[in-house]
């Protein structure tokens, strides 16, 4: 029987939430997203700390890397800045990201390839401090390779054009992902996935092969929406009667 696949949560529009208020507010906290995540049966906890701060904090990632009772994997960018910031706390995973600054949410993977001195040295420093590294790339034979080069752990596939995608390109960018999980899985590379992920996609990413973990942000968040607010409703309606 296939492995059961992991759960990471990714808060950081729950963070987004709170920014909006400038952050004056002292909902929604964090540390009870992590709680209610783990009641739910997440196994991790993802942020990604943007170089614009837009949405997890500095102190964010103090408190979660300190207190949080699941592991947490902190996306960052390939800068000296984010990687002083990892070294110092601690994650158990650094997940790879590109970065744009006016990009609206991480669109597409990274080239490993061409960033390949500046990733290879940052992982290496990170695997020093035993801080495991994925890579967050499309699913291309390519980019696992030059992943499994640089001394990753793992690598993180970009789903976001396949869920986007419909028909027979939908069929090839599915192939793809099946194709660079078996060589991700042949290099020793633990096999992740990530972005854009819902309830429909479940059955699809559940049959790729030798996959360990998918991070789902946005969809949950949204849900959460819709599943909680009957509930925070009615505690206002018997506050204020
Ligand atoms: N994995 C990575 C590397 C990401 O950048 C993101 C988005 O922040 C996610 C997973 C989660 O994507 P989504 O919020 O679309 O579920």
């Amino acid at each position: 029987m296939k492995n059961k696949v992991r759960l990471g949560v990714n808060i950081d529009h729950a963070a987004t939430l709170r920014q909006v208020r400038g952050a004056t507010t002292p909902y929604p906290n964090m540390l009870e997203m992590v709680k209610l995540a783990k009641a739910g049966g997440a196994k991790q906890i993802t942020i990604h700390l943007r170089e614009d701060r837009r949405h997890i904090q500095d102190y964010d990632v103090i408190s979660l890397c300190k207190k949080a009772s699941l592991e947490i994997n902190l996306e960052m960018g390939a800068t000296e800045e984010m990687t002083k910031i990892a070294l110092k706390n601690k994650p158990t995973w650094v997940c790879m990201v590109p970065e744009k600054r006016a990009e609206l949410t991480t669109e597409g993977g990274l080239n490993v390839l061409k960033g390949f001195k500046t990733l290879e040295s940052i992982t290496h420093r990170l695997a020093k401090a035993k801080i495991k590294v994925s890579m967050f790339i499309e699913p291309s034979i390519a980019q696992v390779e030059a992943s499994a080069l640089c001394g990753a752990h793992a690598v993180e596939f970009h789903t976001g054009s396949w869920v986007l995608l419909k028909g027979a390109k939908k069929k090839a960018e599915y192939k793809r992902l099946v194709e660079a999980a078996i060589e991700a899985n042949r290099l020793g590379l633990r096999v992740h996935v990530g972005h854009g992920l819902d309830y429909a996609h479940a059955k699809m990413i559940k049959s790729l092969p030798h996959l360990v973990e998918a991070n789902i942000g946005h969809s949950l968040i949204c849900y959460s929406l819709t599943d909680g607010l009957k509930t925070s409703v009615q505690k206002m309606v018997k506050a204020l009667n």
